[in-house]
């Protein structure tokens, strides 16, 4: 069995959003599926734990919950969009009835009549207009705008506490990507809820995440506040991933790429993953693993260079 997500120790404060970015196939859908107990079958949490902060005070080990104390929680404790809406509705149910599912598989509402307001409400909510009209719309009649507005619906509607939010703007133009951020902003807002977006965009991050983790197959390579990531990004990965923004006003002819593809790794390197695509060429990044080292106030690198040579 080959690990796809390592050692990875993440904090979602309450009210506070996270994002989780990196190059595609370095584990972030991994990480999120694993939370909720979605993971496809072929894998699995070997070891580690999730701990869950109740209101109570009390801690709860996500990894510990069996399949119905899981599902109990999904949706009510922790929702998830994803990139594709398409592939996350029914095609064969109107979107009015299927958020309303929501609240009638976890009880939340028992007179249909109310339920059926609700839905109403929340459509309003999430900037769908006429939302009477919308509720008896099938999901290919609506935009993809429209659509993840309604993906958001769905996971709103059961108050959760934590959002996951895996690539939930990617296949939207930019004018409606700018528009679903600002609408998960204010829903976090509104219902006081925390955030994990996992991304490969850096302007989505830097639109909508308090504090970002970075991923490199597998691991975290480094983690800070946002402004700070941007500010006085350490890992030459993280650095590799901000210089590769285009911006207007730079040499239109030249945009900056990390030289190199992801490696496959067939088997569990000892040295530090990104080695063979870093510009450090150090030979004790073959060999050795870094740790997560302190460089500021609330700022890791998983690096031997950056920020000074480990001792
Ligand atoms: N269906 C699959 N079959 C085999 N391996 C898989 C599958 N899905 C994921 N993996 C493995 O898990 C790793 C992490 O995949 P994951 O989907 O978490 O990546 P990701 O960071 O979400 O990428 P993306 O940005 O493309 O969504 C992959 O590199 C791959 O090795
Ligand atoms: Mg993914």
């Amino acid at each position: 069995m080959m690990p796809v997500v390592k050692g990875i120790s993440l904090e979602i404060p309450r009210r506070g959003i996270v994002g989780l970015v990196g190059e595609s196939g370095c584990g972030k859908s991994m990480t999120a599926k694993s939370i909720n107990h979605i993971l496809p079958s072929f894998a699995k949490v070997t070891g580690g734990n999730m701990l869950w902060h109740e209101d109570s005070g009390e801690v709860c080990d996500f990894t510990l919950l069996n399949e119905k104390e899981i599902r109990g929680r999904c949706g009510t404790d922790v929702a998830m969009i994803f990139q594709e809406p398409m592939t996350s509705l029914n095609p064969m149910m109107c979107i009015g009835d299927q958020i309303k599912e929501v609240l009638q598989i976890h009880k939340l509402e028992k007179n249909a009549d109310r339920a059926k307001e609700r839905v109403i409400e929340m459509l309003d909510a999430v900037g769908i207009a006429e939302p009477e009209l919308r509720y008896k719309a099938w999901p290919h009649e609506l935009s993809g705008g429209m659509r993840q507005r309604v993906m958001i619906a769905m996971a709103m509607i059961g108050s959760p506490k934590l959002l996951i939010a895996d690539e939930p703007t990617t296949a939207l133009d930019v004018t409606t990507e700018a528009q679903i951020l600002k609408l998960i902003r204010k829903m976090c807002d509104e219902y006081k809820m925390s955030a994990m977006v996992i991304t490969h965009n850096m302007g989505v991050v830097s639109t909508l995440c308090d504090y970002v983790y970075v991923m490199y197959l597998g691991n975290i390579m480094e983690q800070a506040p946002t402004k700070e990531l941007f500010k006085n990004p350490m890992h030459p990965y993280t650095k590799g991933l901000l210089s590769s923004i285009p911006r207007i006003g730079n040499n239109p002819e030249y945009l900056e790429t990390i030289p190199g593809s992801i490696p496959v790794m067939k088997k569990q390197f000892k040295g530090c993953e990104f080695c063979l695509r870093c510009s450090d060429d150090i030979q004790k990044c073959f060999f050795e693993k870094a740790e997560l080292k302190k460089v500021g106030p609330d700022h890791y690198v998983r690096c031997h260079v950056a920020g000074g040579e480990e001792e």
